[in-house]
């Protein structure tokens, strides 16, 4: 399982656990499309959370919906206990989302702006800060996401893939969040570059103390980063820890996790996990 378990963050595991993000009976549909359907989620404080599914099962949309970009059929959304109800642009909501940070699927950097200049943008809605100050900022962050200073003056068509992911990373991060969401941040990284950048979020939400979603198909970061995972699945979400989704006899699930790429996740990451998790047959229950 992901380090921050193995490390044994005891107070996650607690039933009363704060839970950061409640999704209470979402539906979600595009005309006669059902994506979500009953769907319940909480994510804990201090965890870091992966949502895994196939490809157009609503991962995306999920997040969209957590991040009040969409009105739901149906269901609620609450996120650091406030009811999040999209575009009522109060000040209620504005300072919301100013709690959390967001990488979306495409990296989402403006091609016209330099990389400073996207990083500062979310300063410049929800701050009145010096241009001194805004530089300052831009450049920790930066380095946070390790960048060096001179990337700032870059155009995001002139960085490579990874320093595109760091940079909207650097901007995720620019208010310091309580939340940080990613949408599948290794995809489209070779796996030297997509293991350097897991070791850096693995970082930085531990240092930073940040509660992290990711999506990933990645089952690498799975197995390296995450404390529970979250499958969606048939329209809704099973969560919990990897040995669980392990016995898990869905056979999406089984598919998954105990595929060639599953087993080789659970070799390569180096986690003992209990023999019953890995071989179904010595499984006692
Ligand atoms: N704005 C939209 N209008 C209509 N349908 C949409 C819209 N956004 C998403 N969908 C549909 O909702 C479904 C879920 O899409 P979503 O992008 O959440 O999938 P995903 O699980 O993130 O997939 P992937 O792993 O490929 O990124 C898809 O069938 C998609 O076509
Ligand atoms: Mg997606």
């Amino acid at each position: 399982m992901g380090t921050g378990a193995a490390e044994g963050s005891g107070a996650l595991e607690s039933a009363d656990a704060e839970s950061v993000v409640r999704v209470r009976g979402l539906r979600t549909a595009f005309g006669a499309q059902v994506v979500h359907d009953g769907l319940d989620l909480d994510v804990r404080r201090g965890e870091i959370l992966g949502i895994v599914g196939g490809s157009g099962t609503g991962k995306s949309v999920l997040l969209r919906m957590i991040l009040g970009l969409d009105r739901p059929v149906a269901g609620s959304v609450e996120v650091l206990g406030r009811r999040v109800v999209p575009g009522t642009g109060s000040a209620e909501d504005r300072d919301l989302r100013r709690r959390w940070g967001v990488l979306f699927q495409d990296g989402a950097l403006f091609s016209s702006l330099t990389v400073a200049e996207n990083v500062a943008l979310p300063l410049k809605v929800h701050a009145d800060l010096p241009p001194a100050l805004v530089k300052e900022l831009v450049d920790l962050k930066l380095a946070l996401a390790g960048l060096a200073p001179s990337a700032g003056a870059k155009l995001p068509s002139q960085l490579s893939g990874g320093m595109r992911k760091r940079a909207g990373l650097a901007r995720a991060l620019v208010l310091d969040p309580e939340i940080l969401f990613l949408d599948e941040p290794t995809a489209g990284l070779d796996p030297i570059g997509a293991a350097a950048f897991d070791r850096l979020v693995l970082d930085l939400s531990r240092s930073l103390r940040l509660t992290l979603v990711m999506v990933t198909h990645d089952l690498d970061t799975l197995v390296a980063v995450c404390d529970r995972i979250a499958v969606l699945i048939d329209k809704r979400i099973r969560i919990g820890t990897l040995a669980d989704h392990l016995i898990d006899p869905h056979p999406w699930m089984q598919a998954y996790f105990r595929g060639p790429r599953g087993r080789a996740a659970q070799i390569d990451g180096g986690r003992a996990l209990p023999a019953a998790a890995i071989d179904p047959t010595q499984a006692a229950r």
